[in-house]
């Protein structure tokens, strides 16, 4: 199941506090970004990526991407003021029949699996829309103020992560949809769950965790590592 990739990394990275766009940290000594890039690079399912960019990082961003010298189809498109404008750009720029495949991912999220994103592209394109979830670890209250006012039955809830993927016909209409409506929506699976259709979840791991605050660099740095490690074994 071939797909194409929007690749988000167009935000600010203000959470990080390193003063700059955070796709431009370096784990084990290669930019974040350029991490994400080879993931998709390196599956042969994925047939083109469309790089989501703020124009004043672009000369910055080619010359990392093209350090990875990829045979796969890279293009770039400009970035929104929220990430769902971002989005919506990059489902502008694609190009491909209703029923293709189109993966949504955050760059901030270097450790996808191949085989992750291949079991995503199988759901989706037998359901038409999937995301990749893990299992909430921690029980979650709903407050009023300080007062607790509901507790989630834990064995129902999951974290969403990225990919999210779509049959391009519908997340394209999500989209529209939302953009007429003025829906703001935390992720791309919930403008699809507001046109009322069903999206599944693909169960990912802890691994995949979007590198947002200064403390998921140690993780990140950790998990680099083992991961090189079981590489040189
Ligand atoms: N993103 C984007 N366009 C935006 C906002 C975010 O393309 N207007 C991208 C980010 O580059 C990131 C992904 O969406 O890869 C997930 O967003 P987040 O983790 O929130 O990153 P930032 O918005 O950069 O960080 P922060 O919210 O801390 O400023
Ligand atoms: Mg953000």
């Amino acid at each position: 199941s071939a797909y194409q990739v929007i690749l988000l990394a167009a935000g600010q990275g203000k959470r990080m506090k390193a003063g700059r766009n955070k796709q431009f940290l370096t784990l084990g000594g290669l930019p974040l970004l350029q991490h994400t890039v080879r993931v998709f690079e390196r599956d042969p399912w994925c047939r083109r990526m469309y790089l989501v960019i703020n124009p004043a990082e672009e000369e910055d961003i080619r010359r990392l991407v093209e350090a990875e010298r990829p045979a796969t189809p890279v293009e770039y498109v400009e970035g929104g003021k929220e990430r769902q404008d971002s989005v919506h750009n990059g489902l502008r720029a694609v190009k491909g029949s209703a029923g293709e495949l189109v993966f949504i991912h955050d760059a901030a999220r270097p450790f996808v699996t191949e085989a992750e994103l291949h079991a995503l592209a199988l759901r989706t394109e037998a359901d038409g829309a999937a995301i990749l979830a893990a299992p909430v670890k921690d029980t979650v209250k709903e407050v009023d103020g300080e007062k607790i006012t509901g507790t989630t039955d834990r064995s129902r809830l999951y974290a969403a992560q990225t990919p999210q993927a779509f049959k391009l016909s519908i997340i394209q209409e999500a989209h529209e949809k939302a953009a007429e409506s003025r829906f703001l929506g935390t992720d791309d699976a919930s403008l699809v769950e507001a046109c009322g259709r069903d999206v599944h979840i693909v169960e990912g791991s802890y691994e995949n965790f979007k590198v947002t605050t200064p403390e998921d660099l140690l993780f990140a740095e950790a998990v680099l590592r083992r991961r090189m490690e079981a590489d040189s074994e």
